[in-house]
This record gives C-alpha cells, sequence and structure tokens, in this order.
C-alpha cells in the first residue's frame, strides 16, 4: 500500500495549519511548494512539522547550476526532510544537492535528507519536451542513486516504466484527484515504499478531513 502525501498548496497560514492538523491522522507525509512559502516564509516547514509531527517536503523543482543548488538547498533542508529537483539539468546539479543532503545526514543520522528528483511531469504539456528525455532522467536517478523521483499517475504506463528504470528509487505520483489519474491503475505499479500525491482533491474538498479519509481507505 503506498503512502498518502498530501501537497499542501494553499496561500494562507491559517488554513494550511488548519488542513494540515485536521487530516493528518491520514496524512503520511505533507509536500509544501512555493505557493504555501511564497505566501508566507521558508518557516512555514518547521511551524507545519511542529504542529504535525509529520515528515515535510519541499517541492521547489530546484534546477539551477550546482552552486546554486548547493545554495537553495542548504537553506531548504536546514528545516524540511526532502526537497524536490529537476533531473534534466544534468547530474552535476542534482549530485551539488545529494552532496547537501549528505553533510546533514552527518550530523543528524537518524532523520536522513531524502533528494527526489523529477523525471516526467504530470501535466499535458510534459509530453512535449520532457517526456522523450524522461528514461534517460530516470536511468540518471538510478544511477546516482537518489532517494526517490517523481513520476505522473496521470500516465500509468509512463509511471510503470519510470518506477523500472530508476529501480531503487521510491516514487512519488501527483495527478490522482484534479488531474484526473486513474488511482486503481496506478496502484497496480506503486508499493509500500511509494507516495501517491493528493492536493486539491483534498485541500479544496468542503470537508479535507473526510477527502484525505476517503483516500487513505482507498489506498
Ligand atoms: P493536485 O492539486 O493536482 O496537486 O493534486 C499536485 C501537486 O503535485 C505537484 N506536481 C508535480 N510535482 N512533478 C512534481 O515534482 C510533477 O510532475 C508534478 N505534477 C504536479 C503540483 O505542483 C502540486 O503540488
Amino acid at each position: 500500500m503506498p503512502k498518502l502525501m498530501l501537497a499542501l498548496d494553499v496561500l494562507d497560514e491559517f488554513e494550511a495549519i488548519k488542513i494540515s492538523e485536521e487530516t493528518s491522522e491520514y496524512v503520511d507525509c505533507i509536500k509544501i511548494g512555493y505557493p504555501l512559502v511564497l505566501a508566507t516564509d521558508l518557516g512555514i516547514v518547521k511551524r507545519i512539522k511542529d504542529k504535525t509531527g509529520k515528515e515535510v517536503i519541499c517541492d521547489f523543482k530546484v534546477a539551477d547550476i550546482p552552486s546554486t543548488n548547493e545554495k537553495i538547498a542548504k537553506l531548504t533542508l536546514n528545516y524540511a526532510d526532502g526537497i524536490i529537483c529537476q533531473g534534466f539539468v544534468g547530474p552535476d546539479s542534482v549530485k551539488a544537492i545529494m552532496d547537501v543532503a549528505k553533510e546533514y545526514n552527518k550530523k543528524d543520522p537518524k532523520n536522513p535528507k531524502k533528494v527526489i528528483m523529477v523525471t516526467e511531469m504530470s501535466h499535458g504539456g510534459a509530453t512535449s519536451f520532457m517526456q522523450p528525455i524522461a528514461n534517460e532522467i530516470a536511468k540518471m536517478a538510478g544511477d546516482l542513486k537518489v532517494n526517490g523521483i517523481v513520476a505522473p499517475s496521470t500516465r500509468p504506463a509512463r509511471l510503470k516504466e519510470l518506477k523500472e528504470i530508476a529501480n531503487n528509487a521510491f516514487v512519488i505520483s501527483p495527478g490522482v484527484g484534479a488531474q484526473g489519474g486513474d488511482l486503481k491503475e496506478v496502484l497496480k505499479v506503486l508499493d509500500e515504499n511509494d507516495y501517491v500525491i493528493v492536493g486539491r482533491a483534498i485541500y479544496l474538498n468542503e470537508n479535507p478531513k473526510e477527502s484525505a479519509k476517503k483516500y487513505k481507505e482507498l489506498l
């Protein structure tokens, strides 16, 4: 059974904390991205971790040169349990982030930081430029031994292929819920090390707790 990751893309701290507390019984991990961090500040990561006790992953899709990636990773992993980066920028940029994670892990081996690399994104436009190179990116993820990859629930056949190519990496997969991904098909591919990401279908629901419960039960 894969785990449930809540994509908490709300724009208000009060709402973010309310939803994360209400749903925490059913959610295994919380993903925070630019919407919430830009609407508040990076400290929101710690505040949500403190309130819920959940693992928090920052979805910053970091895609810069190694030295800039390093700075972003240092700041982010000071609070977050993991960081999402882009793979298309190449191995040196990804390694710069992995090196930062390793430094943190030396200091606190009990709470290892996770580096998660995007392969192919879940939206339609990803088929234009990302899909043609995504298998190579997934292969790089396996070679570099990043902890996880992001692969699309909107295309279960691609999800399966990318997971197989990246072999030892766990998968976090967006696309179920608002983007219309077929959870039944996705569940044929993912295992207990993986995560299904759900955002709007939970936080825009009039009862986020019930929606999170429903997804947890479906998983
Ligand atoms: P919804 O509301 O569609 O939220 O359930 C999905 C969440 O996942 C993010 N997202 C992605 N992140 N690679 C990523 O790293 C992807 O391919 C991808 N597709 C969606 C999106 O920003 C939102 O937080």
